[in-house]
């Protein structure tokens, strides 16, 4: 039987019911203060993931229906026909098999072609690393979207682990203001250039691979073109294109893995270069662990599934259309932004499998900042603004600066680098319990403000210094950024989108939306060249002109 959609369901009438009830005036104050076992209740433990979940808008009659929700969705069939290789991307007849990409050897379809070019990638990478033999000492990773964003999200991420003596670079934009300012001052003779694209075809990537062969050519002089062989390499499904490109060293991957879920190929390869085969082989390790928990754990205990559902139950009840992330480490800078290709391009769709509208609204925007820096700009609105959004705090228990040892600083720097880790730590609690508390404008009135203008009167400043609370938020703690749990954060969140993707019934894993601004892209291009204008809107032929004159 067809599983059905989430709003054909009984579970969903119920959770209208309830949310008219009593779901929308729900308040985390009273949740807390009348039940002392509300954090407990609402935390979850997933492989190297802690969850505290009670923060957030729902009781425990909420999350029954929403469990309820889930199995008549048929979530677990759904999830099982996934990891078992069914065609689900059905827009294009492919499965999506991302998780046999880190499975053990023979736990997951297609293991022997993946192991033999996991173990084949893995071996050049430790080829590379040995720079006295191999004289890399700069990767410079081209790729964009899939192709980039998941290694550009987990190098930083886990510098701690990364080789001192190899730097790796990232250009994805077709704007050579990337490129440019990456080349300049590396020398082709120590720089090794990947092509990472899925398709070998799109734009912004082949046109910065023959700007970055161009700029090798003309800088390794004679014997450049034979030197290609060892400094460039290419990650692609398409490894004829990569060889008429003129590239040998090529690591290849499937049509069943999206771009998006693509790191854990060989468009890994940077992540391999920095961190080193033994830490790759943990990362997928560690995504594996957290694969094992989203296939086995019952609803109940399943912190992907709990996660999709309250994305769904904010985003179709209470009306949130966003989420910001705040991951409290500096190295998960990236991480807003890899979020939102997996998310915002899995689960951007208005219609469902079978291409019929859909009444009610699908993914959030997921945006977000690195804290404590997103406090000095956008928390502002998080707190007094008129929009509720929830927010997801990162914690990471312990810090790690150097995985290999001392960082070689002095132990009076490192008694204040630790005194820091405090500090970073209690700014994350202070702002999911400031969201929450808020403050009352009696309790303003009853303040000092020193820096408040003497010529307004108390109500009134109280009024500006007053903070509507109840605002929710969700705090994940890792204990430390390892690269196991860096696999199994990155496989939460996938998990999480598959669970709300599969609830509304659509399709998570095409991207039809970017084909139209690319298609249109083309057609535009040779009026750059000829300046004719004729047949376009008013508005895209004055801006060419405006560009052109
Ligand atoms: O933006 C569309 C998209 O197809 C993404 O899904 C993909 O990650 C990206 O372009 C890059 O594609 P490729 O790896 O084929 O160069």
């Amino acid at each position: 039987m067809q599983a059905p959609r989430c709003d054909q369901t009984a579970a969903w009438t119920a959770l209208t019911a309830q949310f008219a009830q009593s779901g929308r005036r729900f308040d985390l104050r009273p949740a807390f203060a009348d039940d002392a076992t509300r954090a407990e209740a609402f935390s979850l433990s997933a492989p190297e993931v802690f969850a505290d979940l009670s923060k957030n808008h729902w009781d425990a009659e909420t999350r029954g229906l929403l469990l309820a929700l889930a199995r008549e969705c048929q979530i677990e069939q759904r999830r099982d026909a996934m990891l078992a290789g069914e065609p689900i991307n059905h827009t294009e007849g492919r499965a999506v098999l991302h998780t046999a990409l880190r499975a053990p050897r023979g736990a997951a379809p297609f293991s022997d072609e993946v192991h033999e070019v996991l173990d084949r990638l893995l071996a050049y990478v430790e080829q590379v690393r040995d720079t006295a033999t191999s004289g890399i000492r700069h990767v410079v990773n081209i790729g964009i979207g899939g192709s980039d964003l998941g290694p550009q999200m987990v190098v930083p991420a886990l510098d701690a682990f990364a080789h001192r003596g190899l730097q790796l670079h990232f250009v994805s934009n077709v704007d050579g203001h990337d490129i440019v300012p990456v080349l300049r001052g590396l020398d082709p003779r120590e720089t090794l250039v990947i092509v990472a694209s899925k398709t070998f075809t799109t734009q912004e990537t082949m046109a910065n691979a023959e700007v970055a062969r161009a700029w090798f050519l003309a800088g390794y002089g004679e014997g450049g073109e034979a030197a290609i062989a060892k400094h460039f390499a290419a990650t692609t499904t398409n490894v004829a294109a990569a060889a008429k490109f003129g590239i040998t060293t090529t690591f290849g991957f499937w049509d069943w893995v999206g771009g998006r879920y693509s790191l854990w190929s060989a468009i890994g390869l940077p992540i391999a270069l920095a961190i080193g085969a033994e830490n790759f082989r943990a990362l997928l390790a560690g995504a594996h662990a957290m694969d094992r928990h989203f296939a086995e754990a019952p609803l109940e205990a399943n912190l992907p599934i709990q996660l999709g559902l309250l994305d769904v139950w904010y985003r179709n009840f209470h009306g949130y259309t966003s989420r910001s992330v705040a991951p409290y480490h500096q190295g998960l800078r990236r991480l807003p932004a890899y979020l939102q290709q997996l998310e915002m391009e899995s689960n951007g769709k208005c219609v469902d499998l079978d291409g019929q509208p859909l009444p009610f609204g699908t993914s959030p925007v997921v945006w977000g900042e690195a804290g404590t820096n997103g406090q000095h700009a956008y928390f502002q609105m998080l707190h007094q603004g008129t929009d509720v959004i929830p927010v997801e705090f990162i914690a990471v228990k312990t810090p790690c600066y150097d995985a290999a040892g001392g960082t070689g600083l002095p132990d009076s720097v490192r008694a204040g680098l630790a005194d820091q880790h405090h500090k970073l730590l209690a700014n994350c609690l202070a702002q999911s319990q400031a969201l929450m508390l808020g403050k009352s404008t009696e309790d303003a009135m009853g303040e000092t403000a020193p820096t408040a203008s003497k010529s307004l009167d108390a109500l009134t400043i109280a009024r500006h210094r007053t903070f509507p609370g109840n605002r929710p938020s969700t705090t994940l703690v890792l204990d430390r950024l390892t690269p196991a749990a860096m696999g199994a954060l990155i496989a939460l969140y996938e998990h999480r989108v598959f669970t709300s993707g599969a609830l509304w019934r659509i399709n998570s894993f095409d991207q039809w939306g970017v084909e139209l601004g690319k298609a249109l892209c083309n057609q535009l291009l040779p009026r750059f060249a000829s300046g004719d204008t004729t047949g376009l809107d008013g508005s895209t032929a004055a801006l060419l002109q405006r560009l052109l004159g």
